[in-house]
């Protein structure tokens, strides 16, 4: 039997897709919780799943070690099937983010699943070409290509990433004295449903309105203009679809935008909510967005993050 010195270990960061203003396009990574795929080599020729774990450390109750619908595992196969060589790989997966609550779970696994076995590969691969890898655990959860989550989970910060432009993505300037509050009610959201649920077609007025904001929150991000992240931190297309998914929004929202938030919307296709606000603001903002879900008799957890969260990285 092989010891755990034999298992190289990568942490991948939980995400937050869209930023309100940039639908399957713009996404954000958050500090503080993340999954973890430790890997080794075996006899074989697949990648297999040894265990999955939740945050208490135990056998993860509602993910199975079947390797086919594993988004690290099929993310890794991707990976070893392009680049590996005649052995195995066995993964073990420890999950830190909560499953369909709209922090980029699936594609945290998936991210970590690629950076651990790309470290067992002959030739390891620079980090920018693994995104198409990690995007093939990523498609199998979601049911379509967006690549918002798989994106700054491997790579950190705030990047855009529109499917056109792939599989170029570019790293956006993270505005100075700004940081990220989200919040994650004890509800579910699964994305595939959630996207199946959108409209095919959009007004073409609202989708001027959408694309002003997202241009306007991006030059605020690159001139740290607070005034203008205020004025274009909004989401106008999806999130009146969404919402009503998520019973706490609208308080959670005016709680913390009564507290000096600078904007506040769902992360990714919810439950999860998150806000941009001043640094000095976010403990309070954490703190009256949590008294808000709560008061609805809905238990949560919230999360205060730096915009320029680092990506996804080998631990040992
Ligand atoms: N862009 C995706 C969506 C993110 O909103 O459906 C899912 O986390």
């Amino acid at each position: 039997m092989k010891d755990m010195s034999d298992f190289v270990s990568a942490f991948a960061p939980a995400s937050i897709g869209n930023v309100g203003v940039g639908f399957d396009m713009l996404g954000l990574a958050l500090a503080g919780a993340g999954d973890r795929v430790l890997a080794r080599r075996v006899d074989g020729d697949r990648v297999t799943v040894a265990e999955v774990r939740g945050l208490d450390g135990e056998i993860h109750p509602y993910l199975s070690n079947n390797a086919d619908e594993n988004t690290a595992s099929i993310a890794a196969q991707a990976l070893w099937d392009a680049h590996g060589d005649s052995g195995g790989v066995e993964l073990k997966v420890h999950k830190g983010v909560p499953l369909q609550s709209g922090m980029g779970s699936s594609a945290a696994s998936a991210v970590a699943g690629v950076v651990a076995t790309n470290a067992l590969l002959p030739a390891p691969l620079e980090i920018e070409a693994l995104l198409p890898y990690a995007l093939e655990g990523e498609k199998f959860a979601s049911g379509g290509l967006h690549t918002d989550n798989v994106a700054p989970s491997l790579f950190g910060g705030l990047i855009l990433c529109p499917e056109v432009l792939l599989p170029e993505v570019i790293r956006l300037p993270t505005p100075e004295g700004v940081s990220t509050v989200l919040l994650h009610p004890d509800l579910q959201v699964n994305t595939a449903d959630a996207r199946r649920a959108l409209p095919r077609s959009v007004a073409l007025k609202l989708w001027l309105e959408q694309q002003g904001l997202l241009a306007g929150f991006i030059h605020a991000c690159a001139t740290s203009d607070k005034e203008l992240l205020y004025k274009s931190l909004r989401d106008v297309v999806i999130e009146p679809h969404r919402k009503g998914n998520v019973v706490c929004f609208e308080d959670v929202v005016a709680a913390a935008m009564k507290t000096g938030a600078l904007g506040c919307t769902l992360s990714g296709s919810g439950p999860s909510i998150f806000a941009l606000c001043s640094s000095n603001d976010a403990k309070n903002i954490a703190s009256a967005m949590e008294q808000a879900c709560r008061a609805q008799g809905i238990g949560c957890q919230s999360w205060v993050s730096t915009m320029n969260a680092p990506g996804a990285s080998i631990e040992s």
